[in-house]
């Protein structure tokens, strides 16, 4: 999965494609390039590593100048990431192509171009799309349709820019399975794989469909379909400021989103609560009838999105819903008993996670009745394949490790949970009081941000850390799940999270002064029982540190380090002790020295399986 931009410009093109690049930096980041038509040919520079380095490398050779190019930012799936492999790939010295996804059957095509006479000096799939597309035209087609015939013979999802040396104020994009948009200038035009590659240039766009091929020439944007037909897609304008995707005072985008959760978390409930009530409109024209049907839920996500899912079984299941939850790679690989009227709700950040779409794909093929998509990009994949839609309004997340989209599924399942839940045993009051915690959130979260100056120090006595054992209990076992996940993706140590009942059944036998043992500790029924795990670790000299709610009356003491949080409401306290933990991992990666916002071999939205 990797982000794709290209463009067709009365000026030079370099400064929009590498701009753009940056911003689909969160994408992939292991490898870039760009190509360039200039003087009737085609003009590349790539390089290993980020956007920076592809800069200098630009700067180096000062190549690339032209009005019609295409760029790339690469997440390796087929061939290491080396110079060789990045994109753009070109074929016979006129044709560049860049793609975002994977060609199932790119070893049958290659064999078959290979005995044919055509050479290929990547291991990428996507150098067969540039050469099937140039034996295309070396047969008499155009681009056009050298693109349309090549995409017939392809399998998998992907989304492609193509340039070609011949056709100089030409380029063509291809969409399946992997998102791209066509952004529209001022008799220019761009191709991109979301809209905020382009905000700088422009605000309107066509949201290309699957299946959907866009002929760019000059200022003229024809849409098609695989048979040529035209396809009219209503043009969209963005309301994305540009500041929402800026760093504004922040160091890093992961800071920034940690900090607007209170904003962000505003935003998700705006328009959806009235009084002592939540709207339940906002789920779609549908949502009533649908509601009124629906006997259990089923959850699906990935990652950040999946621990979010875990959280809200719990709400779920206090209200009297039923409720499973599965990551997405796990539940599209297996055959289910499919419970009569389950709906199925969708987490995801990005809308374009491929795991979770083919998971939602294959629920709906198994049977399951109804379909709702919880997730922060309009018009995602996921989005437009969803019955019901609950937006959370985030705004853009651009840090690879989720933190701001997590709050905000959260309160998007506890609007659900509200929902549903008066079909089942919630009652009038219990609503109006889960409506009146939930109006106090931004105000919580602004008091849980308040800790940071403790949080930063703590963050020191990991740094030479291998190790860390993450402990939660009940509804905040997902937390300590969460919290481990965010340490290990921006500090590259080992961290693991357990319930911390089971802690007797194994990880004890890790414990020693070497390992930091990291819980939150909520001022819930299970406290008890946690202080009672929290002086086993003691007791073996384990060094805690612990996230208490100021009511719990844990203090400091040898080998257990307290910091307080300012006192929660038990239903929302998952939201806010999250916040603690990705401040740790926020500043210990940031002692470290690590790249924050865009740690090794990730990418923010993984749309392979
Ligand atoms: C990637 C990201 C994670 C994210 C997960 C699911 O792994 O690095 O931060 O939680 O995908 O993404 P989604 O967009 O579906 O929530």
């Amino acid at each position: 999965m990797c982000g794709i931009i290209g463009a067709v410009r009365k000026s030079d093109v370099l400064p929009v494609l590498l701009d753009g690049l940056k911003r689909l930096e969160y994408r992939g980041y292991d490898s870039a390039g760009i190509a360039v038509i200039a003087n009737k040919s085609v003009s590349r520079v790539r390089s290993v590593g980020k956007i920076a380095a592809l800069e200098q490398a630009i700067q180096t050779r000062q190549v690339l100048h032209g009005t019609t190019g295409i760029a790339h930012t690469r997440w390796a799936t087929h061939g290491p990431p080396t110079e060789i492999n990045a994109h753009p790939h070109i074929s016979e010295g006129r044709i560049a192509l860049v793609c975002n996804g994977i060609v199932e059957n790119h070893e049958e095509i290659r064999q078959k171009l290979m005995s044919e006479g055509m050479r290929f000096v990547s291991q990428t799939d996507t150098e067969v799309i540039v050469n099937l597309v140039s034996r295309e035209i070396r047969q008499g087609k155009d681009l056009l349709e050298a693109v349309k015939e090549t995409t017939s013979m392809l399998e998998g999802a992907y989304a492609i820019g193509v340039v070609s040396a011949d056709e100089p104020d030409r380029l063509v994009g291809a969409r399946h399975g992997s998102p791209l948009v066509v952004g529209i200038g001022d008799g220019e035009s761009y191709i991109a794989s979301d809209m905020s590659a382009l905000l700088p240039v422009t605000r309107d766009f066509f949201v290309l469909e699957n299946g959907d091929i866009v002929d760019i020439q000059e200022n003229r944007i024809t849409i098609v379909d695989q048979s040529g037909r035209t396809q009219s897609r209503p043009v969209k304008t963005s309301s994305l400021s540009l500041e929402a995707v800026e760093l504004g005072n922040h160091r890093h985008f992961m800071s920034k989103e940690i900090h607007e959760q209170d904003q962000s978390v505003s935003n998700t409930l705006e328009g959806r609560i009235t009084g002592t009530r939540i709207l339940e409109a906002c789920f779609g024209n549908r949502a009533t009838q649908v509601f009124d049907r629906i006997r259990s839920v089923q959850i699906i996500a990935c990652g950040t999105s999946f621990h979010a899912g875990l959280v809200a079984r719990h709400w779920f299941e206090e209200h009297g819903i039923p409720c499973q939850v599965e990551i997405g790679s796990e539940f599209h690989s297996r055959i289910h008993a499919v419970p009569e009227d389950s709906l199925v709700v969708s987490l995801s950040q990005s809308g374009e996670t491929r795991d979770t779409l083919s998971a939602l794909e294959h629920a709906m093929e198994s049977g399951y009745a109804h379909s709702l998509a919880i997730c922060n990009v309009p018009d995602s994949s996921l989005v437009r394949n969803s019955e019901l839609v609950l937006m959370t309004h985030a705004g853009p997340e651009i840090g690879v490790a989720s933190t701001k989209a997590f709050t905000t599924h959260l309160v998007a399942l506890r609007l659900l949970v509200i929902a549903l839940g008066r079909r089942f045993r919630m009652t009038e009051t219990d609503e109006a009081r889960l409506v009146r915690e939930l109006r106090e959130l931004p105000k919580q979260i602004r008091a849980a941000l308040e800790i940071e100056s403790q949080i930063r120090n703590i963050a020191r006595q990991f740094v030479d850390k291998h190790h860390a054992l993450f402990l939660g209990r009940g509804i905040h076992y997902p937390i300590a799940l969460e919290g481990a996940l965010k340490l290990k993706e921006i500090s590259y140590i080992h961290a693991e999270a357990y319930p911390a009942g089971e802690l007797k059944h194994g990880p004890l036998a890790l414990v020693d002064n070497e390992m930091p043992v990291v819980s939150v500790a909520p001022n819930d029924r299970l406290l008890n029982k946690l202080k009672g795990n929290i002086e086993e670790v003691r007791a073996r000299g384990g060094k805690l540190i612990v996230f208490a709610d100021s009511r719990t009356r844990l203090r400091s003491q040898e080998n257990l380090q307290v910091i307080h949080v300012a006192p929660v409401d038990s239903s929302i306290a998952p939201i806010i002790f999250t916040i603690p933990l990705q401040m740790l991992a926020y500043h210990v990666g940031l002692i470290k020295g690590t790249d924050v916002d865009r740690p090794r071999n990730l990418a923010k939205s993984v749309t392979v399986e």
